[in-house]
């Protein structure tokens, strides 16, 4: 594992530190939760179970010590709500109420088809509960703001890598509500004198990402599907490709992020992907050969192919090295390597949890 990582693990470790995680009870939330609390940090979440889980935490609550768990406050509410967003901005600790050094703000309505469905919820959560959790932020004098920024951010621009700097038109309402956020906190950058790091995260997959809904990812999606012998659907020929990345990357990159030697009153935007693309068929061949490795008999098992989604960019590939430059991020899984861990847990999953 990378030594900028394991470095400010330790010193993590070895001095605790209190953070915010927004959306805790969603996938990329509960990670970051475990991660935090398995490095013995103090940490307030907030979520209003709109598409988080009382399972993840309890998932969490398992796989932490009892000393761990009890530096987790857990606060139910919604970030369009400002005075929920005032109070979780403050740790309840032995010396009374102290306001968090870090927020890592991920609550928001992802999926691009909801956002076509429903732009205006999309809006009020992503764009009206983003500025409050910043502007609590901001009157709680906390250290650094990171947040879940969006590959959806570069739109209609075709160049491959992408590159932070050249971004195209969004190509769909969610995309907007990324874009607005990146702005927001620039501003307040400039404005409050804020440091904020915005994460623009390309397809996360992994444990705890949720299978079930209209609105699924395509991994977990997939993989589930494909263990219970229903049809997987593709959208198109296949042959749009991603840069899927593995969770363990996304958490280093948020870790790094908070920690990173930036100076004061900047706001900065980082790529967190892999850095290699895959096609949706290549996706297909790998996760059924990681499951005929598990016993499932899939040979004949082939996707039905459907039309493309409106919204959807064809082609995304990510340029990770100004993250790898700037805060030291050096994503340790492949996507095949991620795709056998998070594979392994569906399965243990399906076996020990009905849900
Ligand atoms: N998963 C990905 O591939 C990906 C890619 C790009 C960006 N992102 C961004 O990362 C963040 C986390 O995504 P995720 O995949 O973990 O999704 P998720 O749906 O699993 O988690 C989101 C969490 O936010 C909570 N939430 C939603 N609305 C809320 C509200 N009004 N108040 C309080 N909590 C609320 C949900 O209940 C859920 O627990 C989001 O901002 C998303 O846009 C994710």
């Amino acid at each position: 594992m990378a030594n900028a990582y394991l470095n400010i693990c330790d010193q993590l470790k070895q001095t605790p530190r209190t953070w915010l995680v927004t959306g805790v009870a969603g996938f990329i939330g509960s990670n970051l939760l475990e991660a935090l609390l398995k490095l013995d940090q103090y940490v307030v979440g907030l979520d209003n179970f709109e598409t988080g889980h009382q399972h993840n935490l309890d998932a969490v609550k398992k796989s932490v010590k009892k000393h761990q768990w009890e530096r987790f406050q857990f606060s139910q509410g919604d970030i369009r709500d400002s005075e929920a967003c005032k109070t979780a901005m403050f740790f309840n600790g032995d010396n009374g109420q102290e306001a968090v050094n870090y927020v890592l703000h991920q609550a928001a309505l992802g999926s691009v088809p909801r956002s076509i469905e429903d732009p205006v919820r999309t809006n009020s959560t992503n764009i009206v509960g983003f500025l409050n959790i910043l502007n609590a932020a901001r009157e709680a004098g906390v250290e650094k703001f990171v947040y879940a920024a969006s590959s959806s951010t570069y739109g209609d621009h075709a160049a491959l890598p992408k590159v932070e700097d050249r971004i195209g038109k969004p190509l769909s309402p969610y995309a907007v509500t990324k874009v607005v956020n990146e702005m927001y906190a620039d501003v307040f950058a400039k404005t409050y004198g804020m440091t904020c790091i915005g994460l623009r995260y390309f397809n996360i997959f992994g444990k705890r990402q949720d299978p079930n809904g209209a609105y699924a990812a395509v991994i977990p999606k997939w993989v589930v599907d494909m263990m219970n012998g229903a049809p997987v659907f593709i959208n198109g020929d296949g042959e749009t490709s991603r840069d899927f990345c593995y969770i363990d990357n996304a958490v280093q990159a948020n870790i790094l992020a908070a920690f990173s030697p930036q100076a004061k009153e900047s706001n900065e935007i980082y790529n967190i992907a892999y850095g290699q693309r895959i096609t949706l068929n290549d996706l297909f061949e790998s996760i059924k050969s990681t499951l005929e490795k598990n016993q499932y008999r899939l040979e004949s098992f082939k996707p039905v192919y459907k039309d493309f989604r409106p919204g959807d960019v064809r082609h995304s590939l990510a340029d990770i090295s100004k993250a790898a430059k700037n805060i030291g991020y050096a994503p340790t899984h492949s996507v095949r390597e991620g795709l056998e861990e998070a594979i392994a847990w569906y399965l243990w999953n399906a076996k020990n949890n009905s849900t």
